[in-house]
């Protein structure tokens, strides 16, 4: 089998780390991995991990090292901005930056990936058209995927490589310090009320709880980016990534509050970074009386995403029947992806 050799940057991400131990979980599968970030993430898999900020041009100078034998780039690096406008700036510099570092640096380069999101519909801003299809036009004010798109498309061309997207809704898999994640939210929040004798209480507000939404695992959308880098039929096209399901909140609380063994509570509008500012003693005590691994509260789960995830009081809705045309067939019932990764979290011991 031809030798792959991925670049993750953003290895340490929910993304990215959980494409990295997908892509060594089967030796057969022939990948080597090679990750970028700042800070050096804990994976089940050994990677050879480089530790850049890829925000700063003479880091990536000096820091990218030897990359002759890459051949399929996968980009989901994420800094945040204090704004939209100053986010959009920071990750359009720094795709910028490593592309120009990369590139000359690759000999055999077969595929570019840059992971997107249905930010790229501007699913966060307000009601938008749904459910949204590939060839939507892009939300307005744009997100930075517009500026990455553009400069991957300049990058390409007189290239021989291909380029592909995916772009996912809420992504569903364990990360620690990630600054986007449902799932270690819905999981602390839960373990949290559970141990406060009270009720799963849906902390957003009615109409979120109402409207329609839906979810893509993590492990699904990783699949779906390999497939996307390595079928000719997805070349140099965007995908829309998720389950294949939609769901209400309303319908799902009762089956998440039965998955903690918990009564579900209506809905009880409260600021999750407020509430849980000072829950860590709170948090530490749980993973002392259940023997689970060290983590902090702040960290394992994002409490400033929550806040904005369970205040979208519009619908939100996805196509995925592109990727199904292309070849990419399948799907998910995200009830039962709920289920499984919470007894994922318990088998690792992050929550009891
Ligand atoms: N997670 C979701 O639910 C979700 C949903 C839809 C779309 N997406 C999209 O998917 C992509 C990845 O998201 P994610 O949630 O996986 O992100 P994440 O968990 O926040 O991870 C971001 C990664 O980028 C690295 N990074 C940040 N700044 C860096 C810098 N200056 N230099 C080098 N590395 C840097 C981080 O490591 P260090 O901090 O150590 O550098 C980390 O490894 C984003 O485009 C996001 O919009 C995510």
């Amino acid at each position: 089998m031809k030798k792959k050799v991925a670049l993750i940057a953003g290895v340490g991400g929910t993304c990215g780390a959980n494409l990295a131990e997908m892509l060594l979980a089967d030796a057969s599968e022939g990948w080597q991995v090679i990750g970028l970030s700042r800070t050096r993430p804990e994976l089940k898999v050994d990677i050879d991990h480089r530790p850049v900020d890829l925000l700063d041009p003479s880091q990536c100078e000096t820091g990218l090292g030897d990359l002759s034998a890459v051949t399929h780039i996968f980009w989901t690096a994420l800094l945040n901005g204090k704004t939209r406008e100053e986010e959009n700036q920071l990750n359009a510099r720094m795709f910028v930056n490593f592309m120009d570092a990369a590139l000359p640096r690759i000999d055999a380069l077969e595929h570019v990936h840059v992971l997107e999101g249905v930010k790229q519909y501007g699913y966060d801003l307000g009601p938008y058209k749904t459910p949204c299809r590939e060839d939507d036009p892009a939300g307005q004010p744009p997100y930075f995927y517009v500026d990455q798109h553009a400069y991957t498309l300049k990058c390409q061309q007189g290239a021989d490589w291909g380029w592909s997207t995916t772009r996912p809704g809420a992504v569903c898999g364990y990360s620690y310090g990630g600054r986007i994640n449902l799932m270690t939210v819905l999981a602390a929040y839960a373990t949290i009320m559970k141990e406060l004798g009270e009720p799963l209480y849906f902390p957003g507000d009615e109409a979120t709880f109402n409207a329609l939404t839906f979810a893509t695992d993590v492990g699904l959308l990783n699949r779906m980016m390999v497939w996307a880098s390595t079928d000719p039929r997805a070349a140099n096209q965007a995908f829309n990534a998720a389950n294949g399901d939609h769901f209400r909140w309303c319908h799902m609380w009762p089956a998440i509050a039965a998955m903690f063994d918990m009564p579900a509570g209506p809905v009880r509008t409260t600021r999750l970074t407020e509430f849980m500012a000072d829950k860590g003693p709170l948090w530490q005590s749980i993973i002392e009386k259940h023997g689970l691994e060290k983590t902090e509260l702040q960290k394992i789960a994002p409490w400033g995403y929550a806040d904005t995830v369970f205040r979208r009081y519009w619908d939100n809705g996805i196509s995925t029947v592109k990727a199904n045309q292309f070849g990419f067939t399948e799907m998910i019932d995200s009830y039962q992806m709920m289920q499984r990764i919470f007894d994922e979290f318990r088998a690792q011991r992050v929550i009891p």
